[in-house]
């Protein structure tokens, strides 16, 4: 398409946008661009060497090594080197492993306060959380936000009593908002374990599915939301989805229910 004149009429402007809005949000992520890219000729980014601590990775056989790596295990190590959030932040940054990352902005790390007596779970960032870098800020999020505050909690707050901490199992976007597959999930379940050791919440509540799957093994968000169980030793609470309730209303009876225990077991 080439532009004619320097004067864009503010209709076309905001057709272009909300063209271009609708092919990031389909997983569009490259263009087609005046000159042709052999993308073969391109060095592949899972065949770097990814980190430190997998000296194995650095060495000149590195190619071949690399496509015989096991994810889990340098997620494995990886995590478990992490002193402090930040490191495991850094850590996450240099993970090279997991396809998601090629497709998304951001590494989505958590918001909240640290030390939190409340961890909140979610399943990976959605378009709003890639673009700013944060988890639930889209309109799920907003919903999340305005469910907590109903029972004294806010990631805003300073007061762990009063505070939230919010992270999700994948850090990166899936395409078109897809679930994360079991695969990714067990890459990612490592660095999982080693930020809920670090910020060693009182209790855990788990939105949807995905978070379910990662930490309890279990699927059926609706047959397990509301009832405590543990993992990683920790009292879990499932709840069903933000997302879940803006498309189905009536469940919010039921989140408010859970809300209302979660309240009671803090008190
Ligand atoms: N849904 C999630 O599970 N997590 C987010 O961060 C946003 C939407």
């Amino acid at each position: 398409m080439g532009i004619k004149s320097d004067i864009v009429q503010p209709e076309a402007w905001q057709a272009a946008l909300a063209a271009l809005d609708w092919q990031v949000e389909m997983g569009v992520a490259d263009w087609v661009q005046e000159h042709p890219v052999n993308r073969y000729d391109l060095p592949d980014r899972l065949e770097r060497p990814i980190a430190a601590e997998t000296p194995a990775l650095a060495r000149p056989a590195a190619r071949q090594e690399a496509q015989t790596v096991d994810p889990v295990d340098v997620a494995r190590h990886a995590a478990q080197a992490a002193r402090t959030l930040d490191d495991l932040r850094a850590a996450l940054m240099a993970f090279d492993l997991c396809e998601l990352k090629r497709g998304a902005r951001s590494t989505v790390f958590a918001d909240g306060h640290p030390a939190a007596r409340v961890l909140i779970l979610g399943e990976a960032p959605g378009r709003e959380e890639d673009q700013e870098g944060l988890p639930f800020v889209g309109r799920a999020g907003q919903l999340l936000d305005r469910m907590f505050e109903a029972i004294g909690l806010s990631r805003q707050s300073h007061d762990p009593a009063l505070a939230l901490y919010i992270t999700n199992v994948m850090p990166w976007r899936p395409p078109q908002n897809r679930e994360p597959d079991p695969d990714e999930i067990a890459m990612m379940r490592p660095f999982l374990e080693r930020h809920i050791a670090l910020t060693n919440p009182d209790v855990i509540v788990t939105m949807g599915n995905t978070p379910c799957l990662a930490l309890l093994n279990q699927k059926g968000i609706l047959r397990l939301r509301g009832t405590w169980t543990s993992a990683l030793g920790k009292p879990v609470l499932p709840m069903t989805h933000p997302a879940y309730l803006l498309r189905n209303p009536a469940a919010k009876r039921e989140a408010w229910a859970d809300l209302l225990t979660l309240k009671a077991r803090l008190t």
